[in-house]
């Protein structure tokens, strides 16, 4: 019997260095992409996946986010008392059910692998999601993809798209087996690749379901590419072991760990809605004449 989907592990331990110093005194996954933090997006996007319980795996000056999914009394009571309705309604998501959200640290850098392992007991036997904040993906829930397609194999499912081949040094790699276009069978898997090393372009972004599995090759902290425990390097040793695939999936994925993709993130998440939309057409056009310009 494949075990139903409930937890999703969300790391949020990483220093943010490439956005100070706007990170100094405030986690990156609290940097709004429009009126929403970062982390709302990746718990929006598990709770339509049918997800409710989470932890997230913190570490030293990330506080706020545990702050922010707390009920904030005196806000809310003031908003009640001046009848502001809708910003009542806008904090609406950021509430969870009590005792669903847990927090661990992960007292050291030491890489997503470490990170995940650090979760441990909050992963127990159950299948679970991973979701890393800095990647917000638009359209229908991508994790909720990954687990329609855990429900079908009740293996390991990973989140994939092609990237140039000169980027497979930023990303986990996959050596890929049968494919049908949309389902790929996983052989292998490699970390930042050197593009010459590849075994293709096909790459992970931030979105997985595993079984339990993979917690036992975590445990034993072997250090991978960058002298980190990866995520990728336990992944691997599970292949054979339980079914294994990567799924290109529906939606456009906005790497919001980087400058240009959270910029272009703020545009993609504004431009269709119907209170911002117009205005953020007018602005764009402005800046026509840049863009032509040879
Ligand atoms: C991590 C993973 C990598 C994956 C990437 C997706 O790398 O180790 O396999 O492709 O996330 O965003 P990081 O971005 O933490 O360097």
């Amino acid at each position: 019997m494949i075990k139903p989907l409930k937890k999703a592990v969300l790391p949020v331990a990483g220093l943010g260095t490439r956005f100070l110093p706007a990170t100094k005194a405030m986690p990156k996954e609290m940097l709004p992409v429009v009126d929403k933090p970062l982390i709302q997006y990746a718990i929006d996007e598990a709770r339509e996946a049918g997800i409710e319980e989470f932890c997230l795996v913190t570490g030293r000056g990330k506080d706020s986010l545990i702050d922010y999914f707390d009920i904030a009394y005196e806000l809310e009571a003031t908003l009640r008392e001046r009848g502001k309705k809708s910003a009542l309604e806008a904090l609406a998501p950021s509430s969870v059910q009590a005792g669903s959200l847990v927090a661990v640290r992960q007292q050291e850098p030491l890489g997503l692998g470490h990170a995940i392992w650090c979760a441990r007991s909050f992963i127990g036997d159950d299948p679970f999601a991973i979701l890393l904040p800095d990647d917000i993906v638009k359209g229908r829930s991508c994790i909720g993809q990954l687990v329609e397609t855990y429900n079908k194999t009740g293996g390991n499912v990973v989140a994939v798209t092609e990237v140039p081949p000169e980027h497979t040094n930023r990303y986990g790699i996959l050596d890929v087996g049968s494919d049908d276009g949309k389902l790929v069978e996983v052989k292998g898997l490699v970390e930042k690749p050197a593009p010459e090393e590849a075994p293709s372009n096909l790459s992970i972004i931030g979105r997985y379901v595993l079984t339990p599995d993979v917690m036992k090759y975590l445990a034993k902290l072997e250090r991978g590419a960058g002298n980190e425990v990866q995520l990728t390097d336990a992944m691997a040793k599970t292949i054979g072991e339980v079914p294994f695939h990567g799924l290109r999936y529906e939606g456009t994925r906005y790497d919001c760990g980087d400058k240009a993709g959270f910029l272009e993130a703020q545009i993609a998440f504004s431009i269709d809605r119907e209170d911002l939309g117009d205005s953020v057409k007018a602005f764009l056009k402005k800046y026509k004449q840049y863009v032509d310009a040879p």
